[in-house]
């Protein structure tokens, strides 16, 4: 099973959470099913309340479809920013191996 590692927006070791979640399980998913709930909404890709970065496995995300990329490319243009890392969309993104995200917050 996947591992997942959500990693506070404070780089706060207190705040690091772990657990495995099911093959093919979204993110919000998974760690809603482990008691750890993202910031959400829709939870359908197009608010984009539920955006994170991934820190590493991006390659362990399946690829996101139209809804997701046009919401993230819309999240981008609002934050008028260019993340270091690839942004998700936590209740879109299927997870097929080790993940390490945060929560994405416009700077
Ligand atoms: S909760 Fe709305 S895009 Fe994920």
């Amino acid at each position: 099973m996947p591992t997942v590692s959500l990693v506070s927006t404070k780089n706060d070791p207190k705040d690091h959470f772990e657990c495995t979640i099911d093959k093919d399980q979204t993110l919000y998913d998974g760690l809603a099913k482990n008691g750890h709930l993202l910031p959400h909404g829709c939870l359908a890709g197009s608010c984009g309340s539920c955006k994170v970065e991934i820190l590493a496995g991006a390659e362990n995300l399946k690829s996101p479809g139209v809804i997701e990329k046009d919401t993230i490319k819309s999240i981008l243009e609002t934050c008028g920013t260019s993340p270091t890392y690839p942004i998700r969309l936590a209740c879109r993104a299927r997870v097929t191996g080790d993940v390490t995200l945060r929560v994405f917050e416009c700077l």
